[in-house]
């Protein structure tokens, strides 16, 4: 079976978030179960830059304006097709930003030649790639569905929803740059309270819709949570699922990380602790190992709820506890981290920046690593964590509630905790959060007990990418039954 991957960024190319991971490893994931995955990224610098050699394998003599190529090339393991057409995505800044990190105002016909072409590819352009699937990640991909449904025919297609809150919303004057048929822009087709809705676009014409946790899945098909497209998914009810990300268990372990001070393994946790000693000497906190130590890896944005974190931080200095806060983005957010560093040094420490090499040394130094988030898809960094025995303090939401064992009297008394749990996310429900934490820590043989049961959590792709391979074989013998 062949699949065309539609998706935006793809680790370890380009990267902005979880997206990349996820569009990253799971093609090697599918791969183990007999599925071949060529993934379409669009040709930003940071991509075409990494092609030693690339093949043309199509031309297009006008895509949205000028000339573009269809490159195909294999780049640490990757099977990509990349979609050269400079006019759309060779500047400086970010995927979807320019260099102020404001987004680009033609950001509509940027990913409509994203959608396009990758429609295009699964109507059968190329000979050579013929897919029975198109999966389609997000919003930037949300019109390879359109296209191909419009188009009256071609392969079945797969829309992932990795985060709903991004819907890619344009006004109405852009539908006729599109390339869309006019009937397209009606409530049966692209049109969102007026406007155009890229992932709306990907919801209606998919012909399946995924997203990253089955918690999510339900979450997004209520008024509350489903962000405008609540009535539309559920609508679709018996077309959603929700599939749990993994990680590439490889590049995240702790046995044979290079990024870290000392591997480790369930077996060896005493070496874990200079990891801790490597972070707090980094970040000149105190250097005592008996200080329970939290750890962020974040996006700034209120989505992950970190404001709230920012209130609390005192008061966990007070009770003796020290942060280790990595992450960049909203500028309000930043002053407050950077001002609470100030006001407790020592005990409180920041880096603004997005640094790799950091995440794998806060996931090894760490003792606990918080995920507030008001909602989470699934989210990565707590899945690291469990594998990384810091243990999660995780919001009960989205993905979060489905990864993360909460240390409840029964899980306790069951031997099967993983981590803190807390609902709802508010400064209140944090801060009790932080003091469960806090006294789970002076119980040094249930905090150990609760590590080990993490680092034997299976939080790899290889569960995961089989229910993909289900849902893709389920879609394919429906097409030959429709075709033949
Ligand atoms: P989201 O995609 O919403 O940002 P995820 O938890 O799914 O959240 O994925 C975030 C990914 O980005 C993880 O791989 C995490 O380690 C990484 N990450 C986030 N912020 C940083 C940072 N400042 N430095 C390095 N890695 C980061
Ligand atoms: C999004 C979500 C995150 C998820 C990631 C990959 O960025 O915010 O929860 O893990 O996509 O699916």
């Amino acid at each position: 079976m062949k699949v065309l991957s539609v998706v935006s960024e793809i680790y370890p190319l380009v990267k902005t978030g979880g997206l990349a991971d996820v569009a990253g490893a799971l093609p090697a994931a599918l791969a183990h179960h007999g599925v071949e995955t060529r993934t379409l990224v669009p040709g930003y610098p940071a991509v075409l830059s990494k092609l030693d050699a690339a093949e043309t394998v199509h031309s297009f003599d006008h895509l949205f304006g000028e000339p573009a190529r269809l490159l195909s090339a294999t780049v640490a393991g990757l099977d990509l097709f990349i979609l050269d057409a400079p006019h759309l995505f060779v500047r400086p800044g970010g995927p979807y930003t320019d260099s102020n990190r404001q987004d680009w105002d033609d950001n509509d016909r940027r990913f409509a030649a994203l959608g396009l072409a990758g429609a295009d590819i699964g109507r059968g352009l190329l000979a050579d790639f013929v897919p029975d699937i198109v999966h389609a990640h997000d919003w930037q991909a949300g019109l390879a569905p359109a296209f191909i449904a419009l188009a009256g025919g071609g392969p079945k297609t797969v829309m992932t929803i990795h985060n709903l809150a991004f819907q890619g919303t344009f006004p109405p004057d852009r539908f006729a740059g599109l390339g869309l048929p006019g009937e397209a822009f009606a409530t049966d087709g692209v049109e969102f309270y007026g406007n155009v809705s890229f992932l709306k676009a990907g919801l209606y014409y998919a012909d399946r819709i995924t997203t990253v946790s089955p918690t999510y899945a339900m979450e997004i098909q209520t008024d509350g949570d489903g962000m405008g497209l609540g009535g539309l998914l559920r609508s679709r009810t018996a077309d959603v699922s929700g599939i749990l990300n993994g990680i590439d268990d490889g590049l995240w372990n702790p046995a044979t990380d290079p990024l870290i001070a000392s591997t480790y393994d369930v077996d060896n946790l005493d070496r874990r602790a200079a990891n801790k000693a490597a972070l707090q000497a980094r970040f000149g906190l105190e250097p005592d190992p008996d200080m329970p130590l939290f750890g962020v890896v974040s996006r700034f944005s209120w989505q992950k709820g970190l404001d709230l974190l920012t209130d609390a931080l005192p008061r966990l200095v007070d009770a003796g506890g020290q942060a280790v806060i990595l992450g960049a983005g909203d500028h309000g957010m930043e002053a407050a981290f950077a001002h609470a560093a100030v006001s407790h040094t020592g005990r409180v420490a920041v880096h603004f920046a997005y640094d790799e090499g950091l995440a794998h040394l806060i996931q090894a130094g760490s003792d606990a690593i918080l995920v507030p988030s008001r909602f989470e898809p699934c989210g990565l960094t707590q899945l690291c964590a469990l594998r990384y025995g810091a243990i999660p303090v995780v919001a009960r939401v989205g993905g979060l509630a489905d990864t993360v064992i909460d240390a409840n009297a029964v899980a306790r008394a069951a031997g099967v905790a993983t981590g803190i749990q807390f609902a709802p996310v508010t400064q209140d429900a944090l801060d009790a959060a932080l003091f469960r934490t806090l006294d789970l820590w002076r119980d040094r043989p249930a905090w150990r007990r609760m590590q080990e049961n993490g680092m034997r959590t299976d939080v790899g792709w290889d569960h995961s990418a089989a229910e993909y391979v289900a849902l893709f074989r389920s879609l394919a013998v429906q097409k030959e039954g429709s075709s033949g």
